[in-house]
């Protein structure tokens, strides 16, 4: 198995997005993550259509599209159509979740669902085989540079299982506090997604960050996945 990287631009700096994007790149990140946050689902606002546009005009790799907000339903067209190739939208916002990811996968692009710290995997027990992929969220959404919250290991562990009872091969991105540290763990868990944000851009050199980050999960990574 081999893991991605997806690199948060969250903590990069946003006058500057190009060059942040680039040296990622070099480091090997494997995705662009970004967080799209509307300050009612989560308490932060950050970025929307005209920025993914922007980033998919200069970036190689896909963009990694996560949904932080309230009636996602409104904009995932328009993300698919400024250049998003995975979107990601949270369980805790959807009554029709089923409805929503279909309609992703309708539009071209991967779909994934979200799960807050404190929502259950068992929400994800009759949507598990139709998802191209289950971000786990380790920290509260809203902001970067929080800690890792240690019980999400476990949760990997459990999405993962509850995957390969739907005969499902979806990988599992993890978001939130992952650093050289822990990411050992986390791959070792079932991750093969690693977001990061602060580890990343808030290193003097991001590109080595991405590149160190990267042979650390890929050291942890089984390999027969
Ligand atoms: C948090 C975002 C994350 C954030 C991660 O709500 O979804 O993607 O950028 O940042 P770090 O890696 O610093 O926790
Ligand atoms: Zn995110």
């Amino acid at each position: 198995m081999s893991v991605r990287i997806a690199p948060s631009i969250l903590s990069a700096d946003f006058a500057a997005l190009g060059s942040a994007v680039a040296a990622a790149e070099r480091g090997g990140a494997d995705l662009i993550h970004v967080d799209v946050m509307d300050g009612h689902f989560v308490p932060n606002i950050t970025i929307g259509v005209p920025v993914v546009q922007s980033l998919r005009r200069i970036a190689t790799v896909p963009l990694d599209v996560h949904l932080m907000i309230e009636e996602p339903d409104r904009y995932i067209e328009a993300f698919v159509d400024a250049g998003a190739a995975m979107v990601s939208v949270h369980v805790e916002v959807l009554p029709h979740l089923h409805r929503t990811v279909h309609a992703i996968r309708a539009l071209g692009a991967k779909a994934g669902v979200v799960l807050n710290p404190a929502t259950p995997v068992g929400t994800l027990a009759d949507i598990a085989g139709d998802v191209d992929y289950v971000l786990v969220m380790s920290v509260n959404p809203g902001f970067g540079g929080q800690t890792f919250i240690p019980r999400s290991e476990s949760k990997v562990r459990e999405v993962r299982a509850l995957l390969d009872r739907c005969g499902s091969r979806a990988p599992i991105e993890i978001d939130g506090g992952i650093d050289q540290q822990n990411v050992a763990r986390v791959v070792a868990a079932g991750a093969e997604i690693i977001v990061a944000g602060s580890a990343v851009f808030h290193n003097s050199d991001p590109e080595r960050a991405t590149r160190e980050l990267k042979a650390a999960a890929n050291a942890a990574a089984s390999p027969v996945r």
